[in-house]
């Protein structure tokens, strides 16, 4: 919906295993700050296959399943929350399609791969998909809210 105004939320971003691998988190993330969101929460971890899957719950029971649970438990990963107006469609727009053969230039996922399974980069779908997400990656402490802006030690 275009027509309300842009209200402020939070996303989960996964750096995923491949991008840590080929040393692209630095990169990516600076364009999701470039862009001006704000890094409410960042941490690497070594995924397991219980956290994998509750993660990739929704599915299940799709044939790449068992791939992509292979596949982000088979390295450390950064992951991370994101703030800032619209940040969920915002990061998802920035990411581009899911497969790197079908995502835009310009994208993440279409200026760095050409794989549907290793695309470097999750993001929440949804406000809802968000909410879960950051709650299983992330205790409610561990997210900070502050303001880029009114700091005073900035100059
Ligand atoms: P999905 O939620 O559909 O994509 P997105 O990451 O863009 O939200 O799928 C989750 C991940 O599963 C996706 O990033 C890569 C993997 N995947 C496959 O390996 N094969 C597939 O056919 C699909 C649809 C996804
Ligand atoms: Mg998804």
């Amino acid at each position: 919906d275009q027509s309300r105004p842009p209200v402020m939320q939070r996303t989960l971003v996964i750096f995923k295993p491949d991008c840590v691998q080929r040393r692209l988190v630095g990169q990516i993330l600076q364009r999701f700050e470039a862009k001006g969101l704000r890094i409410a929460a960042l941490k690497m971890i070594q995924v397991g296959r219980e956290l994998g899957e509750q993660h990739y719950a929704e599915h299940k029971e799709r044939p790449f399943f068992p791939g992509l649970i292979g596949f982000i438990t088979g390295g450390p990963v950064v992951v991370g929350v994101l703030a800032g107006p619209e940040a969920v469609s915002v990061v998802r727009g920035m990411m581009g399609k899911t497969s790197g053969i079908e995502a835009a230039p310009g994208t993440i996922r279409g200026d760095f791969s050409v794989s549907k399974q290793n695309n470097l980069i999750h993001g929440s779908d949804s406000p809802e998909s968000a909410a879960r997400e950051i709650a299983l990656w992330f205790k409610a402490e561990d997210v900070l809210d502050y303001d880029l802006a009114g700091s005073g030690w900035v100059y």
